[in-house]
């Protein structure tokens, strides 16, 4: 049967990866989480005190960085590699939120993270999630939707899962730090998040995951039916 690529694009922390992930799973994909790609180069240069004004250190830091992602058998799940070393938990700290927006505006930065999405969904097959898939990185994907929320859900969504890691943050802490990403995702020169015209939009304030997942999955069965 033909492959296609589904991007999901939105806001952070408003189900996607979620979705994606189950979507994935339903279909026999790859999931691709582009989000933990900019997490992972955001972690390499806090490690590395890399001046983000400096294009010549961004240059050198990023000929030696490589993302990857691998499949921890425990859990089943495709966690991600910097260098080889499995950064999974580091990426998600608040130490890497509050980064992480203001490494992704770097044009070097999206250059190279978008040349390795194109080759991991160059035989299609893949679901991936973030914030450029549908309007930069797969223009032509079969399937996009862009996923928002109210920043309150969403927030109170992201201090659950931080919760589950054993990270406690206030609330208020974790609402400006999403309202500041939505900010610098959408405003910033290179690539912003926008919705692509041909995206449908999903609105996850008020319905469940298994919802979320039927609404894609409606989209691809209908686009697969037709191929
Ligand atoms: O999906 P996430 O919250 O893990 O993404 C982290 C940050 O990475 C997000 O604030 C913006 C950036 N990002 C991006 O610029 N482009 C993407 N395709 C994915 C994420």
């Amino acid at each position: 049967m033909k492959k296609i690529v589904v991007a999901l694009d939105g806001h952070s922390s408003c189900g996607k990866s979620t979705t994606a992930k189950q979507v994935a799973k339903e279909l026999g994909y790859a999931y691709i989480d582009t989000g933990a790609m900019y997490r992972a180069v955001t972690l390499y240069f806090l490690e590395h005190y890399i001046d983000l004004t400096n294009p010549k250190k961004i240059q050198e830091a990023l000929a030696n960085i490589e993302v990857t992602f691998h499949r921890n058998p425990k859990t089943n799940r495709n966690e991600v590699f910097l260098n080889g070393l499995n950064v999974e938990d580091e990426i998600r700290t608040m130490y890497v939120s509050n980064m992480v927006s203001e490494v992704s505006v770097i044009p070097a930065v999206r250059r190279a993270m978008v040349a390795e999405q194109q080759k991991m969904g160059k035989r299609r097959g893949v679901v991936m999630d973030g914030r450029d898939i549908g309007t930069v990185v797969f223009p032509d994907a079969e399937v996009k939707v862009f996923m928002t929320a109210d920043v309150e859900t969403r927030a109170k969504r992201r201090q659950e899962e931080l919760f589950e890691k054993d990270q406690l943050v206030p609330f208020d802490e974790i609402v400006e730090n999403l309202k500041k990403r939505d900010h610098i995702d959408s405003t910033r020169e290179d690539s912003p998040l926008r919705q692509a015209e041909d995206a449908h939009l999903l609105d996850t304030s008020h319905i469940t995951i298994d919802e979320q997942v039927e609404f894609v999955m409606r989209l691809v069965d209908s686009k697969l039916a037709h191929l």
